[in-house]
């Protein structure tokens, strides 16, 4: 799968661009603020319906006009071409995928699977647990075909038992849910657990070869302890439960600790070794989903040469050339990326939202 053309009309500062990448390896350079990181985030916008700088979709409408629109041609594994577009204004939103409206975020990140590396991604370690469960969950949506279902199932149970607990309703009446949820439950869990053991041997590579000296251990916290049946706990924690207003136990609580060398990865490592660290974690889901799915993802990596210093920008190009996906990756000058290792690649250069081919 990749991205063969993207029109760009008023997506943030690229006010015009149409964008015709390579199926190997982009390399888009220019200065600060030229459009590089926006170009990346029209590609990701594409795919998740949501930017990974800003919530807010007012950011990414260009200030001169009042609608973005983003018209992309892919390339499908089966040797078809199917057009995407996106029209969105500040109350409305339209989504075609091969001339049909599309309803769902999922249908959409299911045909145009992407993953972004960039410099705000250290918080998947720093932030809190919303941040590892996304990561996991993209993961598992990508190989388990019902997970989307499943959690929307759990996700409408858990905000009507929530509301209930909320309202103090009586005891029955708020276990009116309880079957539902436990039922998702397990196998939310399940399916998540099976997604860290398949992703773990890509990850210990990956990081046997970064983290030398170090024990990096990753361990998926369920949501409730493994001793507990989740039945018996949503009886036994009823009375807190409406006590706090919410549920307390269930893979809305899910974990993903990273400890190196016995400590949190939050605190006991340094800025550099987590956006090293997050980087390997977003590599690892990337080769996951490749070798699993037989199809392959987009990976886009923002200011790569700022990230990472001379040695791992080396050791990740040397990754990344073996991985045969579609890649974006943007520089302030092209000599800080060497792309000696790929065949196909192209170069581009932004200035002032203005984008052009360099040959
Ligand atoms: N909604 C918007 N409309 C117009 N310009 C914008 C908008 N949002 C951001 N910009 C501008 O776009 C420029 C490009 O930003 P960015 O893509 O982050 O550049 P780079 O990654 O090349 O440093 C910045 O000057 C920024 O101020
Ligand atoms: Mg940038």
């Amino acid at each position: 799968m990749h991205l063969m053309r993207l029109q760009i009309q008023y997506f943030r500062n690229l006010a015009k661009v149409d964008f015709e990448p390579v199926a190997g390896v982009n390399l888009i350079t220019g200065l600060n603020a030229s459009g590089k990181t926006s170009l990346l985030e029209a590609i990701y916008y594409l795919s998740h319906l949501r930017s990974f700088r800003t919530h807010q979709i007012t950011d990414l409408i260009n200030r001169q006009a009042t609608q973005l629109q983003l018209v992309a041609k892919i390339h499908t594994n089966s040797h078809h071409q199917i057009p995407l577009g996106i029209l969105r204004s500040r109350n409305k939103l339209e989504v075609r995928a091969n001339h049909q409206p599309v309803k769902r975020v999922a249908d959409i990140a299911a045909l145009f699977p992407v993953i972004a590396i960039h410099p705000d991604s250290y918080k998947l370690i720093t932030g809190g647990p919303s941040y590892r469960r996304q990561y996991l969950d993209w993961g598992v949506f990508h190989v388990e075909h019902n997970f989307f279902a499943i959690w929307q199932r759990y996700k409408k149970a858990l905000q009507q038992r929530n509301a209930a607990l909320k309202s103090k309703q009586n005891n029955e009446y708020c276990a009116l849910w309880d079957h539902e949820l436990v039922d998702m439950a397990v196998r939310i869990d399940q399916m998540r657990d099976g997604y860290m053991n398949a992703l773990y041997p890509y990850l210990q590579a990956l990081i046997q070869r970064f983290f030398k000296d170090q024990d990096v251990e990753l361990s998926y916290k369920r949501g409730w302890s493994e001793e507990s049946d989740l039945k018996v706990l949503f009886k036994s924690e009823l009375y807190r439960d409406r006590m706090r207003g919410f549920t307390q136990y269930g893979p809305h609580r899910a974990e993903l600790l990273i400890r190196v060398d016995g400590q949190s990865a939050q605190t006991g490592i340094s800025r550099g070794q987590q956006k090293t660290l997050v980087a390997l974690l977003r590599l690892a889901q990337a080769q996951h989903f490749t070798e699993s799915t037989g199809r392959s993802c987009i990976l886009l990596y923002d200011d790569l040469a700022a990230e990472l210093d001379a040695r791992h920008r080396r050791e990740i190009l040397a990754v990344l050339v073996k991985m045969k996906i579609q890649l974006f990756l943007t520089a302030i000058e092209a000599e800080q990326i060497d792309l000696s290792g790929w065949e196909t690649k192209k170069m581009f250069h932004v200035e002032q939202g203005q984008l052009k081919d360099l040959i």
